[in-house]
């Protein structure tokens, strides 16, 4: 989606340089072609089996996105009413929606109930009971999963694994069979499925297919005790490349779950987020000053932790590179925004060559971008474009100074 056109950076045919004239910086750029084929990588990896696709909207929000995927028939993975509000107001169909989350309100359950989706991932016993309950009120019955911890080392970074025993999510593996038995005894749930999730950002097929061998197992365990169950879910986390990372090969990922699957009568649901938007979006920010430290060198850009906040957060890597490229010298310089905080950088250490004014694109900015900002220091939050083509649209416009107190009462 990127390319280098007589040393100008474009996505698609969009020249990055008419994107920052035309809607100023900082501001996300995606390529819709880029969101459109990693989407249809997974329906062509997945397609031997019964599988559906559900985005998870965490990842990226924005209306256009989900309307996107919507029209290419991908689900959604929810964790929020205000998540599910915006699937809706895309225009995706409720019925291909799974809500996960560990804390699901009784508010929000009801509005999922009444919304009609495919599927609760639930997550504790008492998140049983009170959507029991609320199916009960509404004289419905909920369809539910349990998210089970099948206590695998992903072997990501530790705040994005999930799926070990010391974590919040999820049933224990042991706890399992009890726990369905339990949901079969209430009236106002009908047991659908299982689901897992056992980290973000993965590079290695294996603990993906281990999760899977051990979800079978249990979808085996449970058909002895008569408890048939129609779909597993295997969450999201096939990780993209930031820098050098190895990638998971979807198709090899897809025959180890097929040959696991066998003759069994499972259909597949799959929560991509990261690997259908990452490698999709950049961020395109200006250079403010290059400033001279005793012992660094900051590039300081009109982008910041607010509106990146992975690199703070995780000390996440995200490739920076200038929008044209300069015959001067590089300097070796920390990229950094313009909060107050040590650990507001874009990048550490960059070898680069630029000067005050000049762009720079920040890469791999689609998935937990946007959706991670904030108005931290009081920044109106950045701009988004979609580029098809030669086309560019506008899908968010850049927040006014008067968005920052709209929801305040003086
Ligand atoms: N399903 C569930 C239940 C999840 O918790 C997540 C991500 C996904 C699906 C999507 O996972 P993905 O395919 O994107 O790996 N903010 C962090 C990532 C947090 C991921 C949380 N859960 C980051 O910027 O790296």
């Amino acid at each position: 989606m990127l390319n280098n056109r007589n040393g100008t950076l474009f996505v698609e045919d969009v020249s990055l340089n008419e994107v920052a004239q035309e809607f100023a910086t900082p501001v996300f750029v995606y390529s819709e072609n880029a969101l459109r084929q990693a989407f249809l990588a997974y329906q062509d990896a997945f397609h031997q089996m019964n599988t559906l696709v559900c985005y998870a909207v965490k990842a990226n929000g924005n209306l256009n996105i989900l309307r996107l995927f919507a029209d290419l028939g991908s689900g959604f993975d929810i964790v929020s009413g205000g998540e599910l509000a915006r699937v809706l107001q895309a225009g995706g169909s409720a019925d291909k929606v799974i809500f996960s989350g560990v804390g699901k309100t009784a508010a929000e359950i009801e509005f999922a109930l009444k919304a009609g989706i495919k599927c609760f991932n639930v997550e504790s016993m008492p998140e049983l009971t009170r959507i029991n309950d609320i199916a009960g009120s509404l004289k419905t019955v909920a369809p539910i999963s349990f998210r089970i911890n099948p206590n695998i080392d992903a072997k990501t970074h530790p705040y994005i694994s999930t799926g070990l025993k010391n974590n919040k999510f999820g049933i224990p593996f042991e706890q399992a069979i009890d726990a369905y038995r339990t949901a079969q005894r209430l009236p106002n749930v009908q047991i659908v499925g299982v689901d897992c999730h056992i980290g973000s950002q993965l590079t290695e097929v294996q603990p993906l297919i281990d999760a899977c061998e051990r979800v079978v197992a249990l979808v085996d365990e449970l058909q002895k005790i008569g408890i048939s169950l129609s779909h597993i879910d295997l969450g999201g986390g096939v990780g993209i490349q930031y820098k050098d990372e190895t990638l998971i090969d979807l198709g090899v990922y897809a025959n180890a779950v097929k040959q696991i699957i066998g003759e069994r009568h499972l259909s597949l649901i799959l929560e991509p987020g990261r690997s259908l938007v990452g490698n999709a979006g950049v961020l395109l920010t200006q250079v403010e000053y290059v400033k001279h430290g005793e012992e660094k060198n900051f590039v300081v850009v009109d982008a910041a932790m607010n509106d990146l906040a992975r690199p703070a957060l995780y000390d996440a890597y995200h490739d920076i590179v200038p929008v044209c490229v300069k015959d001067i010298a590089p300097i070796t310089a920390d990229v950094v925004g313009q909060i107050c905080e040590s650990g507001d950088f874009i990048g550490k250490n960059r070898s680069l060559a630029v000067e005050q004014g000049d762009l720079l694109c920040v890469k791999s900015v689609g998935a937990y971008g946007m959706s991670m900002s904030s108005n931290y220091n009081a920044r109106p939050r950045a701009a988004e474009v979609l580029v098809s083509g030669s086309h560019k649209k506008l899908i968010r416009r850049r927040e006014t100074f008067a968005d920052l107190w709209q929801a305040e009462m003086v």
